[in-house]
């Protein structure tokens, strides 16, 4: 056999990587980038397109994703209610294997949550295991959702129930900051639950009047009836039916009175401000552009 100084380095273990699940998605996808620009090894998780594939559906999938990894992103299945029993399965394998830390994407408010919806489930069956520590992010609504199919302008309007009330909308890429540290420096966050926010509390209509004044068209909010905005996304097939209870606490949190307001989550983990809307919406502009005109 060849001998050579660097043999050791030849056979060495690679280091452990950080499994992203919901690695193809909003905030997965941007702690996924921003790890490997801290030099560390992300590999991301999802049903299509991803560096492994990872279906909550397929159990079988789990172990090979957990494989060689030894820190967690835990993006649960989305759209739906109920996942607790798929997470305790796959929290039960990472035991079982080498993770030493999971950080879970929550949110806002997720002690007040119904307790149909699994997200308080989830971060009580975290709390009680001591084989890894966790770290919990409880985010605002997410700003791309005015940017993405969650709140798309249509007809000049965002149509969406909140009865005027105020929220702390936070940018994607802060919380995905958030995360990277909890990841990155695992001991310091064990057991911390972050809240990120953005800086200002706004209502929807001052959103639609800030993204009007950078793309220079008309902008309003449609502050439609909640039931009647549930049942048509039911009927329309973007949520199933037994979602609704998702979508009524979402917008009836903000409809009371009782959105997020803003805090220091972000600035005190990562030593950077939390990022504003205006600026969101400027780095973004061209997610509202017309399409471009047929030749
Ligand atoms: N929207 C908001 O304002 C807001 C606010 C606070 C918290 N949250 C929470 O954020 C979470 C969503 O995170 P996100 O916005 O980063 O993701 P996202 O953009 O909604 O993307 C979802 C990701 O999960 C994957 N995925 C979906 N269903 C899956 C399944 N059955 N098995 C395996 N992977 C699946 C998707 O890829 P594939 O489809 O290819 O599998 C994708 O990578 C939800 O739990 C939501 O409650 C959202």
């Amino acid at each position: 056999m060849p001998h050579s100084e660097n043999a050791a380095d030849t056979f060495a273990a690679p280091p452990p990587a950080i499994l992203v699940l919901g690695g193809t998605g909003r905030t997965g996808s941007l702690v996924a980038k921003k790890l490997a620009e801290r030099g560390l090894t992300a590999r991301t998780a999802a049903r299509h397109g991803a560096d492994v594939r990872f279906d909550w559906d397929d159990p079988t999938t789990y172990a090979p994703a957990l494989e060689g990894a030894d820190r967690v992103y835990l993006v649960t299945p989305v759209m739906r209610i109920k996942f607790a029993h798929q997470v305790a399965a796959f929290l039960d394998l990472a035991a079982r294997a080498n993770i030493r830390h999971v950080t879970y994407l929550s949110a806002y408010g997720a002690d007040l949550a119904p307790a149909e919806v699994d997200i308080r489930a989830v971060e009580s069956d975290l709390a009680r295991r001591n084989s890894f520590s966790h770290s919990i992010l409880r985010p605002a609504w997410v700003m791309q959702n005015f940017s993405d199919e969650h709140l798309p302008i249509i007809g000049g309007a965002i149509t969406v129930p909140t009865g005027g009330g105020k929220e702390a909308f936070v940018d994607a890429e802060d919380i995905a900051a958030v995360a990277v540290e909890t990841l990155v420096e695992p001991d310091a966050h064990a057991g911390a639950n972050y809240a990120p926010t953005g800086p200002q509390s706004l209502t929807v209509a001052e959103v639609a009047d800030m993204i009007a004044s950078v793309i220079g068209r008309s902008v309003v909010h449609n502050d439609i009836d909640p039931e009647a905005w549930i049942t048509g996304a039911v009927e329309a097939g973007f949520v199933p039916a037994d979602y609704a209870v998702m979508l009524r606490w979402l917008t009836g949190t903000v409809i009371a009175g009782k959105g997020a307001r803003p805090n220091n989550d972000i600035e005190t983990v990562t030593g950077r401000p939390a990022t504003s809307f205006r600026e969101f919406v400027q780095r973004n502009a061209n997610k509202w552009a017309f399409p471009p005109p047929a030749v």
